[in-house]
């Protein structure tokens, strides 16, 4: 069974795994302070402040980290250089391998790469 873990603010991440659903039987659970894994997952974020990881984010991967298969995180192409790096660094902080970056709440392509890359395992490296 695969699990997917996500934390959104203003709802496009949301809208990425909703349409998800729509694809795929996965567990998709929205991540809070209280959770902790028992089932390992992939987690999907979004880019905050210059570049930044969410603090929530941050405090669940504190928590849940050694379950989190991959990172995949969402950023808007107007951030230039800081363009969902939130994935990035939580790949270099915790030693986790990114599974992709969309904008926004992701086209029909990402959705479908994104499905692929889980499904056919094209991560790590
Ligand atoms: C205050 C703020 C700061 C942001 N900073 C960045 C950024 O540095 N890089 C980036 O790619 N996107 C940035 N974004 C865009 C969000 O990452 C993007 O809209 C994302 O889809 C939000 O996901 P959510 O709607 O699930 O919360 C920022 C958005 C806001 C509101």
């Amino acid at each position: 069974m695969t699990w997917i873990y996500y934390d959104s603010k203003t709802g496009n991440v949301e809208r990425f795994v909703n349409r998800l659903k729509e694809h795929r039987n996965w567990n998709i659970q929205k991540i809070d302070d209280s959770l902790q894994l028992i089932h390992p997952g992939h987690l999907i974020t979004y880019t905050t402040g210059i570049g930044e990881v969410p603090a929530s984010t941050l405090r669940f991967l504190e928590v849940n980290s050694s379950f989190i298969e991959t990172v995949t995180s969402s950023g808007n192409r107007n951030w230039g250089a800081n363009f969902a790096v939130a994935a990035t660094k939580i790949s270099q902080e915790f030693k986790l391998p990114v599974l992709m970056q969309f904008e926004l709440s992701g086209t029909m392509t990402d959705l479908q790469k994104f499905i692929d890359n889980i499904e056919g395992n094209i991560y790590g490296n």
